[in-house]
């Protein structure tokens, strides 16, 4: 196993995804699909290995998500957390362990790393200006101020950041800095806090990274190289937030831990809760050991945009401790677009796994094949639905699918299904095959080492596509007339094809595997890489499956619908001008108005208006007419009877020669569309509104 080889034990894990929202396909493509399929190939070589992850739950994204749907950070949590553990479970993303950092055990462990540092006098202690809400009395995470960009001059740029040019920023960047909770210009207010001296740990990491030169990927490296160029800062551990996991300090009451020091020990946190529930060391896999060669190979998967999270400030914060491993590598994966655009949450422009799984039931697989086929491991790529087309018809169906079934059918039909031989088992007797699977299987191997997930599942496809040839050349239907034995031997061969199939098929497409696995009649569980493929003289197949359907134009044409429908809708709602709040009016000048549950009784056009209808209402206190505008939005006799609110206590006035007493209350939408504002049926009329 290239420099892995060195390794017996394997800590891996997959970025933890905050608990906000559902996972996409760029989410799969991303951290999860190629750890998963590195993880299984490393339990095929019967490597010691746990693979870890769990719900990120801390942080301004998830205290965001709960103001946005009016709710609690708690309730978020506890949604999204069983819905995306659910989601990795249905595509077969087979964690050891999938913990979340809202649990006791990582609340711990976390306070414990941070007075770890204090103690040894690690951490930088600072006072800084930061951004107040004074109606909110709560210091402003940077999510949370939005403000004009200093760089493109976008009007709603983030306080980390501008969506529309990239530019990373500081809140204090931003020109017109708004909070979002008050929706008022914040002011500037000293606070304190630990910063992590990254700038003292420049040096040493600069001497580690640059022993990972030609080890580590061209991006992850280079991206390194560049952040330690720039020159590293102190960077703050603690935030002033009320969601996150308490600053363990007498002084610092009130304060959190900082999002992105508490996520990663959630990797460590996750593996004590697997060890306690598996009886299992848990520092046997995250402890330098007593002997160097013991240690385990840390690997973090993650997305492009956690790099220096996971490379530079993880690491420092290891290393500062002193008795953790450090990562042997991060294989990090450049991003997924979708339909030639960005994927994008807010947007809604996403393929959601949970939507994905609804409409296509048991195709788990054939989203993992085409997932693979495109991941973006040295530079973005993306998905489109036609592509999945093609992919699941030309290379799913017409190769993998079309060649086991074909053996299967003949085997059948010739056989029925039993393998029958002179010796007393079978083994491949092609040299010429034995050779070219050989060779797929070392390729396999070298580029599932090296990361590169495409190029080795096109290793297993080939082994399809020389099957196929094979049969075809071969013709087996032709031969059992005039050659019966070459018939069997041929079909012999193939079947140890399909063995070979279902061993290599494993980490890549799980559930497939285990069908093929079935039609084998082969015992359940794990086939290890370096099995002998052979049947025993006498075996019996089971029936053949069908693997793959193809996937028809309707199918491709609706989903490709749904996302022109979201795109729509989201510009739709971009283009919504809301009304700006009017000043602020006293209680006094609010409880002087008078307005009451009503009903129309009779509703009539005023002549030679077109906006104006007259109506007469039973406003509980007495029947009086109001003229209203509403006539372009109803018709006289479809409101009659209809529940309304008055201001009965408006000056009377003279509209068109009627003497109007009063007004009904509308509301009115971005497209002048209204709508009655109203009580329900039960409240009798001359109710108070207030
Ligand atoms: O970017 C994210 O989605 C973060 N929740 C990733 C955290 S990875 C780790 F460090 F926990
Ligand atoms: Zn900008």
């Amino acid at each position: 196993m290239s420099n892995l080889n060195k390794f017996k034990r394997f800590t891996v894990t997959s970025a933890l995804p905050y608990a906000n929202g559902p996972l996409h396909i760029g989410h799969l493509a991303g951290a999860y699909l190629p750890a998963d399929i590195f993880v299984r190939y490393l339990r095929l070589k019967k490597k010691d290995v746990v693979y870890i992850c769990g719900s990120d739950e801390h942080g301004a994204a998830i205290t965001i998500k709960a103001k946005k749907e009016n709710t609690t950070p708690q309730a978020i949590i506890d949604k999204y957390h069983n819905q995306i553990k659910n989601s990795f479970e249905e595509f077969g993303i087979a964690f050891d362990f999938y913990h979340r950092t809202s649990s006791p055990i990582h609340h711990d462990l976390s306070q414990e790393f941070f007075l770890n540092l204090y103690e040894k006098d690690e951490f930088i202690e600072k006072f800084s200006e930061q951004y107040y809400d004074e109606e909110y009395h709560q210091f402003l995470a940077d999510r949370y101020i939005v403000g004009t960009c200093p760089n493109c001059h976008f009007e709603n740029a983030y306080g980390d950041q501008c969506e529309n040019c990239g530019t990373s920023l500081n809140p204090t960047d931003l020109i017109n800095p708004i909070s979002t909770l008050s929706g008022k210009p914040p002011v500037l207010k000293p606070t304190k806090h630990w910063y992590l001296p990254l700038d003292k740990y420049q040096p040493w990491l600069e001497k580690w990274i640059d022993s990972k030169e030609g080890d580590w990927k061209v991006n992850v490296f280079g991206q390194c190289k560049s952040w330690l160029k720039s020159g590293l800062q102190p960077r703050s551990m603690t935030r002033d937030l009320d969601w996150g996991i308490d600053v363990p300090l007498e002084e610092a009451k009130g304060k959190k831990l900082y999002v992105w020091m508490d996520a990663p020990i959630g990797y460590i946190s996750s593996t004590k809760q697997w060890a306690l529930d598996n009886g299992k060391d848990w520092k046997q896999y995250w402890k330098k050991q007593e002997n160097e060669a013991d240690d385990s190979c840390l690997l973090h998967f993650i997305g492009k945009d956690n790099i220096v999270f996971h490379c530079i400030i993880f690491p420092s914060i290891l290393h500062a401790h002193g008795e953790y491993i450090l990562p042997q590598n991060v294989p990090a994966n450049e991003f997924l677009n979708l339909e030639g655009d960005k994927l994008s949450t807010s947007r809604n422009h996403a393929v959601w796994l949970h939507e994905y799984l609804e409409e296509f039931p048991g195709k788990q697989d054939e989203l993992r094949y085409v997932l693979t086929s495109i991941l973006p491991e040295t530079s973005d790529s993306e998905f489109t639905w036609k592509d999945y087309q093609a992919r699941v018809n030309n290379e799913l169906v017409a190769i993998l699918g079309n060649y086991i079934n074909r053996v299967m059918i003949l085997m059948h039909k010739f056989y029925d299904g039993k393998i029958e031989s002179e010796t007393s088992r079978i083994t491949l007797t092609d040299k010429y095959l034995e050779y070219e699977i050989g060779r797929y299987y070392d390729d396999l191997g070298l580029n599932l080492e090296a990361y590169k997930f495409r190029q080795s599942l096109q290793n297993v496809m080939d082994i399809a596509r020389l099957g196929n040839r094979y049969l075809t050349e071969n013709e087996p239907w032709k031969t059992i007339k005039i050659d019966p034995a070459k018939a069997k031997e041929t079909l012999h061969n193939c079947l140890i094809l399909i063995g070979h199939l279902a061993v290599c098929l494993q980490p890549f497409l799980p559930a497939t595997a285990k069908k093929v696995t079935g039609m084998l009649n082969w015992p359940e569980g794990n086939i290890g890489f370096d099995q002998e493929i052979e049947f025993k003289s006498g075996h019996q197949l089971n029936a053949a499956a069908l693997l793959f359907e193809k996937v028809e134009d309707e199918v491709i044409d609706k989903q490709i619908q749904k996302l022109q429908d979201k795109k729509d809708d989201a510009a739709a709602a971009k283009q919504v001008q809301i009304t700006p709040a009017k000043e602020n009016i006293n209680y006094d000048a609010f409880s002087a108005m008078d307005i009451r549950t009503g009903t129309i009784l009779t509703a009539e056009k005023v002549a030679k208006t077109k906006k104006l209808l007259k109506l007469t209402i039973d406003t509980g206190i007495d029947q009086r007419t109001v003229v209203s505008g509403i006539a372009e939005y109803y018709e006289p006799e479809n409101i009659i009877g209809q529940k309304v609110s008055v201001l009965v206590n408006l000056e009377p006035r003279e509209i068109k020669g009627i003497l109007s007493q009063g007004m009904i209350l509308m509301a009115e939408n971005a497209d002048g569309k209204l709508s009655f504002v109203t009580a329900t049926e039960d409240m009798h009329n001359g109710s108070v509104v207030r």
